[in-house]
């Protein structure tokens, strides 16, 4: 149960256990040890430093790993794992012309998904999400969110959320889950599905315990900022802290919301005007953007350079859906960070690792190379450096996977 990791050419994101979520300039560091060992104990990091203070102890399995770069393994802030299949024919109607609100129309978009998972059995949809999830864990995630939203009735919610729930129970790794039964509505009724949310799925999710966060997708002709503040304030009361979608398309008014609310993080931000920007500023709420989804819709990419440059912190997530993002790969996020929003590698690596833990509420667990978190640490192939992670993009540059030291 106790080993130790020998020659490490760079160890990546270390650092010490008080440290906090980065803002500003301080995101252009990624600390690190040259040639270095790494202990664990029971899957827990124990101790790091580097070769030429190395004490040999035969208590410890030894494994070599002849000068590659070791980094802690990404953090997921925001998924939509769980659903019944891939919506690649909307990707087909996008590629001829049509947009995301046009498919939406045609019978495509998030009513598309939820009408396929709510005839879809549980079992299945385990299966599904099981797969995705391993291959996610393959290319490097460690930890990861996962919202509601496809269901949009009491029932597909419910078995949704269940679903999530098993996965914790599966999975080795911290599983966050998010009610997001706002996704969008499923009659032309809203009054009445507002109630069913409020009425019946909030009280039963929380008698349950199915989630750990609410969500809400704000956006014009979704739910509007008086609809998400009913919802956040029922939140309050089962307590279910908000992350938030927001400014995908439109500024509404729901960053200023959701701070009020203490959302734990603001997502989307596609549309980020000055004035939300000074809001967040005076906040603790954590904004958070998704290239993967603007790379595919061919939509703008949240003003990254700009959320970093006014001294705020950022974290980078997949938006992993069948809709708008469907890539779970944290590496290629990290890849259109530098790219696309002219991150530089560091400002991309933090954004995705150290930063994301603490919109999970999980920087005591993992997100760096530091004593007392789990060892889910990702081992590169040779020559490979914190550079590569965006610089590489396409390519993989993992060689092996460990969660909490397997
Ligand atoms: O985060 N914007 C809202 N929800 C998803 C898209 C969901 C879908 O199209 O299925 C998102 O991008
Ligand atoms: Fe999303």
């Amino acid at each position: 149960m106790q080993k130790v990791f020998i020659n490490i050419g760079n160890l990546a994101q270390v650092r010490a256990s008080e440290s906090n979520i980065l803002r500003g300039t301080l995101m252009a560091d990624v600390p690190s040890i040259d040639n270095a060992w790494l202990k664990t104990k029971d899957g827990i990091i124990e101790d790091y430093g580097p070769m030429t203070e190395l004490q040999e102890d035969s208590a410890y399995e030894t494994i070599d790993l002849n000068g590659q770069m070791v980094t802690p393994t990404f953090v997921d802030s925001h998924t939509h794992l769980v659903f019944a299949a891939d919506r690649d024919e909307e990707f087909v109607m996008k590629i001829k012309g049509m947009g995301y609100q046009e498919i939406a129309e045609a019978g495509g978009g998030i009513l598309n998904s939820a009408r396929r998972l709510q005839e879809t059995p549980f079992n299945e949809l385990l299966a599904g999400a099981k797969r995705r999830l391993e291959a996610a864990i393959s290319t490097g995630t460690g930890a990861i969110e996962i919202k509601s939203g496809y269901g949009l009735t009491m029932e597909a919610e419910i078995k949704m959320l269940q679903v999530i729930a098993q996965l914790k129970q599966d999975f080795d790794i911290p599983i966050k889950s998010t009610f997001l039964g706002a996704h969008a509505f499923p009659t032309s009724d809203h009054d009445k599905y507002m109630d069913t949310l409020l009425q019946e799925m909030l009280p039963e999710i929380y008698s349950q315990k199915l989630a750990d966060y609410i969500d809400c997708f704000c956006e014009k002709g979704y739910f509007n900022t008086d609809q998400m503040c009913h919802l956040l304030e029922a939140g309050e009361k089962y307590e279910l802290k908000p992350k938030v979608h927001v400014n995908q398309f439109n500024a509404i008014g729901g960053v200023e919301k959701a701070i009020e609310f203490g959302a734990i993080s603001v997502d989307h931000l596609e549309v980020l005007p000055d004035e939300e920007i000074s809001l967040l500023k005076d906040s603790d709420t954590i904004p958070v953007g998704l290239p993967g989804c603007s790379f595919f819709l061919n939509i703008p990419f949240t003003p990254a350079r700009k959320i970093i440059e006014n001294g705020l912190p950022l974290v980078l997530a997949s938006d992993f859906n069948p809709g708008s993002a469907p890539s779970f790969n944290m590496s290629t996020i990290n890849s259109l960070a530098a790219i696309k929003m002219k991150l530089l590698p560091e400002e991309a690596f933090n954004a995705t690792t150290h930063n994301a833990a603490y919109a999970l509420e999980l920087a005591d667990e993992v997100g760096s190379i530091t004593k007392g978190k789990r060892a889910n640490f990702i081992v590169g192939k040779p020559g490979k450096n914190l550079n590569s992670i965006s610089y590489n993009f396409g390519v993989d540059w993992i060689e092996s996977v460990y969660i909490n030291a397997k």
